[in-house]
């Protein structure tokens, strides 16, 4: 086939004898009749032909020309139509010439080529025969049985290669001469028996022995086949044909039989005829004419490859030969595409008709069952867009067809889960699309492609998370192109994970404003949502509102999160509710009377969020006396008497405390004994007067809240002392003084 091949190979004409056939005007000339070629080479078979240029009045006109190599029934088969050759042979319809050229040539091709050419005048047919006869060799071995000079000699004559030191195998009737020889020659004490046949084979090479031959006689028990080996298309008829002969005595039986089927007989070392086979049933045929059998096998497949062998019996005689029959190769065309380059589109590719009997020849192409024309080699290069079927069939055989190819259809996926998906469970998504040849697969998840984990047409999850939910999709792809599938959903179902709590607004919250709770957790389906007080329900929902937040809403909180498939509770949140000082209490020690020179210790106390700090100040004076929560005076004098009061401070506010008098023991003490003594025996008469007359006083020289700074100090300490402890309307002035005191101790201890 190709020219290297044809270089390298060997080829030698045996018998150069030019032997013309034919009388008259009529007749073909080979110029070799024996021609030994090694396997792969190239081999021509000289060929030309003569017919009269007329017949009566009519002018000759040559039909038809063919070389063929069997006698098929009554029908000669054209070697150019032959799937064996196809590709492979070349002749030119000349008038003259009919060379016929054998490219690439395979032992099967070992065969006597005839020429046969037919006119146009009745019965103007002529074939030369005999032909010429092809050995094809591989190893470089062809054997053949000679007579020799001597008569009681036979020689095994090697053709074409010959092995440094062969060794001979012989055979008579078909069976290994156990005690012959290892030489090319074989003999006997006694002369040949017309009954016999011989066949003789290179050791190593059992499988190329040469023909049976008779050495006396011509109808000596044989059988020779004629053909070593077939290769047809699946679905097709195919002739394996033989001839045999018994020495003159009639056959009582005869079958074909395949020794690759033995283990279905009886006894395997008993063929059994073909016919009775089941694999077989109603596919087999066989013809019989004088000293030629054939087999017909119809409707092959690939299981009918096999060696196949001719076996018969006469009364005295059984033809149990161990030489090989005919092989058969049963074989389907195959499309092989090798792509070459993907564009947006379409993809270019190359593609080859290839058969299981090497490389196929002339082809015919086919693209969405038309022929395309122009396109007759065994390989095609072309354009292949999406939807495109393509096939092939060797020239003269359109009707075995090779399965087509083509791009991938759209794929189709699966999941192998119905319905939810629960997180953790084992998912796996399948990606399937009919194509040939057969695609690869890649998955993409959001455009995301997982083929560095996934190139297959399974995408497996073990065990699914959350994070795995989203579009899927997928792509098939063979050489002669690409398609991807629709978008798959997948949603994983899961518990909630741990909620979120948002506090807004964030930062500090103070007294009175606005407060929103939320909570918020990652679930599927959606979660529901329950917020919590220090362990106690409030409302349903995910966010828990405060219009006007309240010190008493300070705490703990937290939320929970559930589903059908689980609840999970969040973090507590801290609720720190701010608020401004609340009214301080000044505590004094010693309580009681003050003795001058002794130390006075002032506390001042009040209930803020966050703590205050405190300032001390005296009535009428602006300036601070002290800052700090306690105030000690160490050496205390009159001049230090007087009207005390604190101020809380924070960032919320501030707050300042009521007046608290301090005073010296003494005159006080005097005084309020007389007012004391007064009340018990003047009576509450003079009480009111006393108390109008405080009254008058005191909305001369200052605003109505006492603890605002009083600018005149004219009142005697005495009248006020009194008027503070006694005097009724000033108790109900400051009502909730004890109440914010008790307050203060029961709920926020403030320190310095
Ligand atoms: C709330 O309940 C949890 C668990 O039942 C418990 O550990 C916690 O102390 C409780 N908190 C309050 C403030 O009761
Ligand atoms: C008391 O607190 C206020 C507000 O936080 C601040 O401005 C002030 O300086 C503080 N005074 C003292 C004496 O720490
Ligand atoms: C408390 O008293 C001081 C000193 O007289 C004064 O400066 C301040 O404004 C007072 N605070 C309030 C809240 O009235």
């Amino acid at each position: 086939m190709s020219s290297t091949a044809a270089a390298s190979g060997f080829v030698a004409f045996l018998l150069s004898v030019q032997v013309v056939q034919g009388t008259n005007d009529w007749g073909v000339t080979y110029t070799s009749t024996e021609i030994c070629a090694s396997k792969g080479s190239t081999v021509e078979l000289p060929c030309t032909y003569k017919y009269p240029s007329r017949q009566k009045t009519r002018y000759t006109t040559v039909t038809n020309q063919l070389w063929f190599t069997e006698f098929n029934g009554y029908v000669h088969v054209d070697l150019r139509t032959d799937p064996q050759y196809s590709g492979r042979v070349e002749y030119s319809d000349d008038k003259k010439d009919c060379t016929l050229t054998i490219t690439d040539v395979r032992e099967s091709d070992s065969a006597e080529y005839k020429f046969r050419f037919i006119t146009n005048h009745d019965g103007g047919s002529y074939t030369g025969s005999p032909g010429v006869t092809l050995w094809v060799t591989d190893p470089g071995l062809q054997v053949k049985v000679r007579e020799s000079p001597y008569r009681d000699q036979i020689e095994c004559h090697i053709i074409c290669h010959r092995p440094d030191h062969p060794s001979y195998i012989w055979y008579k009737n078909g069976q290994k001469i156990p005690a012959a020889t290892s030489s090319s020659s074989y003999y006997y004490s006694d002369s040949f028996s017309s009954a016999d046949s011989y066949s003789c084979a290179v050791a190593g090479h059992e499988d190329s022995p040469s023909p049976s031959v008779c050495v006396v006689g011509q109808s000596c028990n044989r059988v020779t086949y004629t053909h070593r080996g077939i290769c047809v298309f699946r679905g097709s008829s195919v002739d394996i044909s033989c001839t045999y002969s018994s020495n003159g005595y009639d056959v009582d039986s005869k079958f074909w039989f395949s020794p690759e089927r033995s283990r279905q007989w009886l006894n395997p070392s008993q063929p059994e005829d073909l016919g009775g086979d089941s694999q077989y049933d109603g596919r087999v045929q066989v013809i019989t004419e004088r000293g030629r059998s054939t087999l017909r096998i119809t409707d092959l497949t690939e299981s009918d490859s096999a060696q196949y062998r001719f076996k018969f019996r006469t009364g005295s005689f059984e033809w149990t030969s161990s030489l090989p029959g005919t092989t058969l190769t049963v074989t389907a065309l195959q499309v092989q595409v090798t792509r070459i380059k993907v564009y947006q589109s379409y993809t270019e590719a190359e593609l080859k008709c290839h058969s299981s009997c090497g490389p196929a020849g002339r082809s015919s192409w086919f693209k969405n069952g038309e022929e395309i024309t122009g396109v007759q080699m065994s390989s095609y290069k072309g354009v292949f867009y999406p939807g495109d079927i393509i096939s092939c069939a060797l020239k003269g055989h359109e009707t075995y067809v090779s399965p087509s190819v083509y791009a991938p259809k759209p794929p189709s996926v699966s999941v192998s889960h119905a319905g939810k998906i629960m997180e953790g469970s084992s998912v796996t998504l399948t990606c399937s699309s009919d194509a040939n040849p057969a695609a690869s697969y890649t998955w993409y998840k959001e455009n995301v492609n997982l083929k560095a984990v996934r190139e297959e047409a399974q995408l497996v999850f073990r065990s699914i998370q959350s994070s795995d939910s989203g579009e899927y999709y997928c792509a098939a792809e063979n050489e002669l192109g690409r398609r991807t599938s629709k978008n798959i959903s997948i949603e994983v179902t899961y518990a909630p994970k741990l909620p979120s709590v948002l506090v807004s607004p964030s930062g500090e919250i103070e007294e009175g404003s606005s407060v929103t709770l939320s909570c918020s957790s990652d679930a599927n389906p959606a979660a529901k949502y329950t917020w919590y007080k220090m362990n106690q329900t409030l409302t349903p929902g995910d966010t828990y509102h405060f219009t006007s937040i309240t010190l008493e809403d300070s705490g703990i909180y937290h939320c929970k999160s559930e589903n059908e498939y689980g609840q999970i509770t969040s973090n507590p949140v801290h609720i720190d509710v701010q608020y401004a000082p609340k009214l301080p209490s000044v505590s004094v020690s010693p309580s009681g009377e003050i003795k001058e020179g002794s130390s006075v210790t002032l506390t001042c106390s009040s209930d803020a969020n966050p703590a205050a700090n405190y300032t001390w100040y005296r009535e009428n004076e602006d300036s601070t006396k002290a800052s700090g929560q306690i105030f000690i005076i160490t050496d205390f004098r009159a001049e230090h008497s007087g009207n005390y009061y604190c101020e809380a401070q924070s960032k919320r506010g501030r707050r300042n405390s009521t007046l608290y008098l301090l005073a010296v023991a003494g005159k006080s003490t005097m005084m309020i004994n007389i007012i004391r003594l007064t009340l018990v025996v003047v009576g509450p008469t003079l009480l009111l007067l006393f108390c109008l007359w405080m009254r008058k006083k005191k909305t001369l020289s200052s605003t109505t809240e006492t603890h605002e700074p009083i600018e005149t100090m004219e009142i005697p300490l005495e009248a006020f002392n009194a008027h503070l402890v006694v005097c009724p309307h000033q108790l109900e002035s400051d009502p909730d003084y004890t109440n914010v005191s008790a307050l203060n101790s029961r709920r926020r201890s403030t320190s310095m």
